[in-house]
Order: structure tokens, then C-alpha cells, then sequence
């Protein structure tokens, strides 16, 4: 077996745009989001946004009668839903997954920036190079990928069930190849045991939470548990009394008996937390301290892309939308979609 040395493929800060949001008064946000609503009703399209998304957008995927979930959920939603007109509220990945899973389907997004860390640290060239020389391993790469990354992978996991696939793997005895999330396959390799060699790429934003002010943090509350992301790094991952999925924070928040959690994950999140656990206490886990390039930086740039006005002008500005459409080759997304079927037919059937 030959093997590739690997480049550090984490982003430098000058690749992450820098996001100034767009601050519009209530009435200003009431009126645009009944005019989305309309166009969406218009146009026959459903809208499905990740819990990372400005909340507004969120509320308007659901009065709507779209869907807010995991990366996991939103592929599964798009897939089983009627509309031939899908909007995805996310990153490049999740509108690509919803493409390459129903290629029937037209696929927009608010805008073709809203890009991901661990999907421009994972060039498909150089994951065809690092395939070619461990051949012997079973690819399994997460959902946080380009669409030629995925058909290059024998499955795609999400962090709702890279554990269980990974296990499931293990069992039959299989060695693994794993991209790009060095933090989150570092936490499989150790829950699970099995042979994984890593990929070297982060996110941006799970990056950037510090053990260190975790720990002076949890000296004020305490009483708080800790909900972690398994993007973060170990030392964050160590202190966490729940560690998972978006939908897995979503779920451990209200199954807890605590009033007060400290959540590592990007803020979007907290839309929703509060919205479910009104009574309960939220606050961002830090992200300042030694080695911080800021402070409370937890919100993820290409997320943020997704606003109430970059969403009315593609369902107002024909031209615009054009260009907002995913188009995935029809081979690559073929070959994609066999990995991704894969996962979710694990999903139903585990
Ligand atoms: P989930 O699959 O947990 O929704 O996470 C997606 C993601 O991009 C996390 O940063
Ligand atoms: Fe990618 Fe991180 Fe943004 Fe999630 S939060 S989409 S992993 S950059």
C-alpha cells in the first residue's frame, strides 16, 4: 500500500468571508416575510432551512409548510417530499444532496456562495489521489462534502449516524478512510475503535471553541450542562454531557433536567432551543481565550448568507434565481447518489 502525505487542509482566515447582516426593524422583517411567503406559494416551492439559518427563516419554512432539521433530515425531507420546486436554506452540500437524491427536482438556493469549510477543504483531486493509495479502505465521508467527493465514497454519513455506520463497519472488519473532519473522526475513531485514517480539514466555526474559557465558564454556572457539537475539538468534546447532532442538542436540551446549558455549536441554533424550552437558559460556550482569533465567533459565515432579503430576490428576481439553481452532472450525481441511499437506507433500517 503506497500513501499520501497529507497537507493541513483547515482554511486560513482570509478564506471565510467576513458577514455584515443586513438589520431590518420588525415591521420591515413582517412585510418581507409575508411576501416570501406568497412567492413561495407562487412559484409551488417548499422551503427547507437547517437550524443554523436565521430564525425568521426558519418560522417561514414552517408556517409555510416546509421543514427546519439536521443535514440528515433535510436530505430525507427534500427526497420524500411532492413539490418539484425544492429551496434550500443551508450551504452548497445540503442543496447538492437534495439534487443528487431526486435529479428530477429543481434546486435553489438563496445564493451558490453559502459554501462550508469542510467542503472547500476536501478538493476532490487531491481525495481521488488519497482513495488511489489506500485502496484497501472503505471511504466513508460526511455529508459536508462536494458532490464528487460523495462519488468517490462507499458511504456518506451525517453526525446523526456516523456513529452507528462507523460501528456497523467496524463489526464486519472493515478498515476506514474518513473525510474531512479531523475533529469529528477523531471522536468516531474513539467511541468506536475502528481503523480510521483521518482526512485533515475543520469547521471554521466548531474550531474556535476553547476548553480552557469552557472551564472558567463552567466556574460561573456550575449547574449547566454542556452541549457539544462533534466538530469541536477533543478537549471541548471531553467536558460534554451531551455530544451529537444538531437534532441530538435539539433533543438533549429538552430531555435534561438542567435549567441552564452551555451549547458548542453555531448560534443559529438557538432559535430554535429557546423557541422549544422557553423556561430553560441558553448561553454560547466560548470562544475567546488562549489561541482565539475572536471572541464569540460561533456563527457560521456561509450560514449567515441565507437572509430574509437574499431569499425575496430569488423568488422575486428571475435572472438572479437562475443563477441560484443547482445543477449537478448527471454522472457524478449517479454515482453520489449510490453512497447516499446507502445511508439513509441504514437509517430506516437500524
Ligand atoms: P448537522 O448534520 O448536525 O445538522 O450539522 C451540519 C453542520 O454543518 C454542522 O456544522
Ligand atoms: Fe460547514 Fe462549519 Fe458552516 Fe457547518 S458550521 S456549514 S461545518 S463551516
Amino acid at each position: 500500500m503506497s500513501s499520501v502525505t497529507l497537507p493541513d487542509f483547515t482554511l486560513k482566515a482570509e478564506q471565510v468571508p467576513l458577514f455584515e447582516p443586513n438589520v431590518l426593524d420588525d415591521a420591515a422583517r413582517d412585510a418581507l416575510k409575508s411576501r416570501i411567503a406568497e412567492k413561495l406559494e407562487a412559484l409551488g416551492a417548499v422551503l427547507i432551512a437547517h437550524y443554523y439559518v436565521d430564525g425568521d427563516v426558519q418560522d417561514l419554512a414552517e408556517a409555510t409548510g416546509g421543514f427546519v432539521s439536521d443535514s440528515l433530515e433535510m436530505a430525507r425531507y427534500g427526497h420524500n417530499h411532492d413539490a418539484s420546486t425544492l429551496i434550500v436554506a443551508g450551504v452548497r452540500f445540503m442543496g447538492e444532496t437534495a439534487k443528487i437524491l431526486s435529479p428530477e427536482k429543481t434546486v435553489y438556493m438563496p445564493t451558490l456562495r453559502a459554501e462550508c469549510s469542510l467542503d472547500i477543504g476536501c478538493p476532490p483531486d487531491e481525495f481521488a489521489e488519497f482513495t488511489a493509495a489506500h485502496s484497501d479502505r472503505t471511504v466513508v465521508v460526511y455529508a459536508n462534502t462536494s458532490a464528487r467527493v460523495k462519488a468517490l465514497s462507499d458511504w456518506v454519513v451525517t453526525s446523526s449516524c456516523a456513529l452507528e455506520i462507523v460501528s456497523h463497519l467496524r463489526d464486519k472488519g472493515e478498515k476506514i478512510l474518513w473525510a474531512p473532519d479531523k475533529h469529528l473522526g477523531k471522536y468516531i475513531q474513539e467511541q468506536t475503535g475502528a481503523d480510521m485514517l483521518l482526512w485533515s480539514g475543520a469547521c471554521v466555526v466548531h474550531e474556535e471553541f476553547k476548553a480552557k474559557a469552557l472551564i472558567d465558564l463552567k466556574k460561573v454556572f456550575p449547574d449547566a450542562a454542556v452541549l457539544v457539537h462533534p466538530e469541536s475539538p477533543a478537549s471541548v468534546i471531553a467536558m460534554a454531557d451531551a455530544v451529537g447532532s444538531t437534532s441530538a442538542i435539539i433533543r438533549a436540551a429538552a430531555e435534561l433536567p438542567h435549567d441552564t446549558f452551555i451549547v458548542a455549536t453555531d448560534r443559529g441554533i438557538f432559535h430554535k432551543l429557546r423557541q422549544l424550552n422557553p423556561k430553560k437558559r441558553f448561553i454560547e460556550a466560548p470562544t475567546a481565550g488562549e489561541g482565539a482569533e475572536c471572541r464569540s465567533c460561533a456563527h457560521c459565515p456561509w450560514m449567515a448568507m441565507n437572509e430574509l432579503q437574499t431569499l425575496d430576490r430569488l423568488l422575486s428576481d428571475e435572472a438572479y434565481r437562475a443563477g441560484c439553481e443547482i445543477f449537478v452532472d448527471p454522472a457524478i450525481g449517479e454515482r453520489a447518489k449510490l453512497p447516499l441511499d446507502r445511508m439513509l437506507q441504514f437509517q430506516q433500517t437500524h
